[in-house]
């Protein structure tokens, strides 16, 4: 595939990921990115036409981007940056060609201990995936396996390019998956199937994951990135305050049982009610006129 550097360059005409993030021309950008820290594991950048997505990609290509705990300490800060900069609308996480990325770390956690999990809070930095107010997009080639996969099912929309590959084959190596592939696989694609993938450590293809519901598109190869990066500026086109609003509803379907997370989505929907951007929203459609959005 095109890689994610020669993609966003051709759709940006800039150079990408050459060290630190390059400076956008939005001073708030220049005032973060300058202090951004040179990142070992993962790449950053900022793209689209309006400058507004967060990129993130995963970078230890010869261990298959395997998540070791340096490798999550620095995308739970780039995320963390991102979602709090209000110039950016959503953010995208990728990996390269070969791997989205195939786990955590078999060689990091291979002498962990039962007490040494629990002290050390074993994957806690995961959670900062999770807090996240913004939409994340996981673009997905190659090997989304065991924790790769958990990764992918923490962001909010999946993107897959067409030879990406699903898995939780933790059971081959005598363990369970344990950033979410128990919890959220079956409430994604129902509980026969989840079980099939959990118990039998067999992968899925980017075809069959589309069809139950993992996925919610596929694309060549070399289209992922770029489409990634459109449904990112699509997102990025409403009201950043109202996108994080529907997210968190969304989420609830999820989180919660039927009834109660009607009762939240309720609780938000009149909630926006309370917004400028709502008022904005409806106004522009009776008027027939694009709205003017103030994140108010
Ligand atoms: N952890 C550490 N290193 C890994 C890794 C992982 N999860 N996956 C791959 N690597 C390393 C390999 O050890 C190898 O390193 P060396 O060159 O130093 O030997 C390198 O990446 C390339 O891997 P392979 O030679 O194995 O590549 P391949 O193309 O033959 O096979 C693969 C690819 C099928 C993905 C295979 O690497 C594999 O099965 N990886 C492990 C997948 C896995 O079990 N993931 C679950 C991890 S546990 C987990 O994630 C727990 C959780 O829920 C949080």
């Amino acid at each position: 595939m095109a890689s994610v550097r020669s993609v966003t360059r051709f759709l940006l005409g800039k150079n990408l990921f050459s060290g630190n993030i390059v400076p956008a021309s939005n001073s708030g950008f220049v005032k973060f990115y300058s202090a951004a820290p040179a990142y070992e594991n993962i790449k950053i950048d900022v793209v689209g036409s309006k400058k507004n997505v967060g990129l993130i990609q995963l970078n230890r290509p010869k261990a298959l981007n395997a998540l070791c705990k340096p490798l999550f300490v620095e995308l739970g800060k780039a995320v963390v940056d991102f979602d709090n900069d209000n110039s950016i609308a959503a953010i995208i996480i990728t990996g390269n060609e070969k791997a989205f990325a195939a786990g955590a770390d078999i060689k990091e956690m291979q002498n962990n201990t039962y007490s040494l999990n629990q002290k050390g809070g074993f994957l806690r930095e995961w959670e900062d995936i999770g807090n996240c107010g913004k939409p994340i997009i996981a673009a997905v080639n190659g090997f989304a396996l065991g924790g790769g996969c958990e990764l992918a099912m923490l962001c909010d929309i999946i993107y897959a390019g067409e030879k990406a590959k699903f898995g939780q084959p933790e059971i081959n190596i005598g363990t369970i998956p344990g950033a979410g592939g128990t919890q959220r696989l079956p409430r994604y694609v129902g509980k026969s199937k989840a079980m099939e993938i959990v118990l039998t450590g067999n992968f899925i293809d980017a075809q069959e994951a589309e069809k139950m519901g993992l996925v919610s598109r596929v694309f060549p190869v070399d289209k992922l990135l770029e489409e990634s990066i459109k449904l990112a500026e699509r997102i990025g086109t409403h009201s950043p305050l109202i996108v994080k609003l529907a997210k968190q509803s969304v989420n609830q379907a999820y989180e919660t049982q039927l009834k109660a997370g009607l009762q939240f989505e309720k609780s938000i929907f009149y909630g926006t009610f309370a917004t400028e951007d709502r008022k904005e929203g409806m106004t522009a459609f009776v008027e027939k006129r694009a709205p003017n959005f103030k994140n108010e």
